[in-house]
């Protein structure tokens, strides 16, 4: 099975978390979209959806499924959204595609994160991939001196702007061995708007795709 095909399977076994007549929290990037191809399929079945991005926002209108401002929503019985890595305790980093904040924001008001995921993304440590840290630009070069003192080695995204209009430095060589402390010690930055650790609220389930099927973990 190629990646894309792992990252179909988990997008279609994570509808059966969507819950009825209720409104939907949808994720960003590759695997979100793959959910998002699902849920258009059942769109007559849900009240409508909560994006993370203005990307997820303008597919989810492609298909024509009603998009809900998050402050119009009471209740988010459920979250679906991917990751760049995962660990066996349901800690991520996401941000890869620099939605980090919106998704962080909605998968807090979401009773239950779903992660869909394939196989290449679960690992032992977090830290492999670079970590997403969403600054306020004035604070860039502040904010990256930071990372230097946590050991670690910053980079800013060129050429992107978040949809907060905001700037993203990846920081790399960082072994993440307690993943909420550093969620917390780094959002503690003046200018840091937030990280891609999702630790202090990370996934309640993972959907990941294997060679062998979808392998669940976490609880319902
Ligand atoms: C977007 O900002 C990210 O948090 C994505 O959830 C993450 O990058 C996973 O993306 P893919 O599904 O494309 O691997």
């Amino acid at each position: 099975m190629t990646q894309d095909e792992l990252k179909q399977l988990v997008a279609r076994e994570a509808i059966k978390y969507v819950v009825e007549d209720a409104i939907v929290g949808v994720g960003s990037g590759s695997t979100a979209d793959f959910f998002i191809d699902e849920l258009a399929k059942i769109k007559n079945r849900i009240a409508g959806a909560v994006a993370s991005s203005e990307k997820t926002a303008a597919r989810l209108k492609g298909y024509g499924i009603r998009v809900l401002e998050l402050n119009s929503v009471d209740e988010l019985p459920v979250y679906i959204d991917g990751a760049d890595e995962i660990t066996q305790h349901l800690h991520m980093i996401k941000g890869g595609g620099g939605a980090l904040t919106r998704e962080k924001i909605v998968a807090a008001v979401a009773k239950k994160f779903v992660c869909i995921a394939d196989e290449s993304k679960l690992v032992p440590v977090l830290g492999e991939f670079a970590l997403p840290v969403e600054v306020i630009p004035m604070a860039r070069s502040y904010c990256a001196r930071q990372m230097v003192k946590l050991g670690g080695n910053p980079r800013l995204r060129e050429g992107f702007t978040t949809d907060n209009g905001t700037v993203i430095i990846d920081v790399s060589g960082l072994k993440i061995l307690n993943p909420p402390e550093l969620e917390a010690k780094i959002n503690n930055i003046p200018g840091v708007v937030t990280n891609g650790l999702f630790a202090l609220r990370g996934a309640d389930v993972l959907l990941l795709g294997t060679a062998s099927g979808v392998k669940k973990m976490g609880s319902e």
